[in-house]
């Protein structure tokens, strides 16, 4: 990471100086200062939040919303949570890994990137989705890729 990146990442995360508690807080707004959370970005956090790289490398593997690498064009989250598969969101998945979409690889495929999620908050149309943050309901494999593609025109 470059010196200037890491300046604006320090002053980025200035409230949460000496706070051993904002780890989570900290990694969400370097994510949305920068799309992901960049490995070098682990060092700033560590330091400012005076912990262990140890103890934010934990917090950021834990939660599999962060990235550390930067996004495709158009990401697409599928909700596998327990309403959603009752509704057919493994098939869903499925059918995505099938036409080259995996969901636990998260391989971009022509700027778009499959990943899962649990529970969006939409139980009731599931399975449910989301393109680029758009949620879907009564989501297939082919309404998810045609918004998908729809985005990344
Ligand atoms: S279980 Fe899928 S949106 Fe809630």
């Amino acid at each position: 990471m470059t010196q200037f990146v890491v300046e604006d990442l320090e002053r980025t995360l200035a409230p949460f100086r000496g706070d051993a508690s904002a780890i989570l807080r900290a990694l969400h707004e370097v994510q949305s200062e920068l799309g992901f959370v960049p490995d070098s970005a682990l060092d700033v956090i560590a330091k400012t939040c005076n912990v262990s790289r140890a103890e934010v490398y934990g917090v950021f593997t834990f939660y599999s919303d962060f990235r550390a690498t930067p996004p495709a064009a158009c990401v697409v989250k599928v909700c596998v949570a327990e309403a959603c598969q009752a509704n057919g969101s493994r098939e869903v998945v499925a059918d995505l890994k099938a036409q080259g979409y995996d969901v636990h690889t998260r391989k971009a495929v022509d700027g778009i990137q499959v990943e899962q999620a649990f529970c969006l908050g939409n139980c009731a149309l599931g399975p449910a989705a989301f393109v680029n943050g758009q949620p879907i309901g009564r989501a297939t494999a082919e309404s998810l890729l045609a918004a998908a593609r729809e985005v990344s025109k």
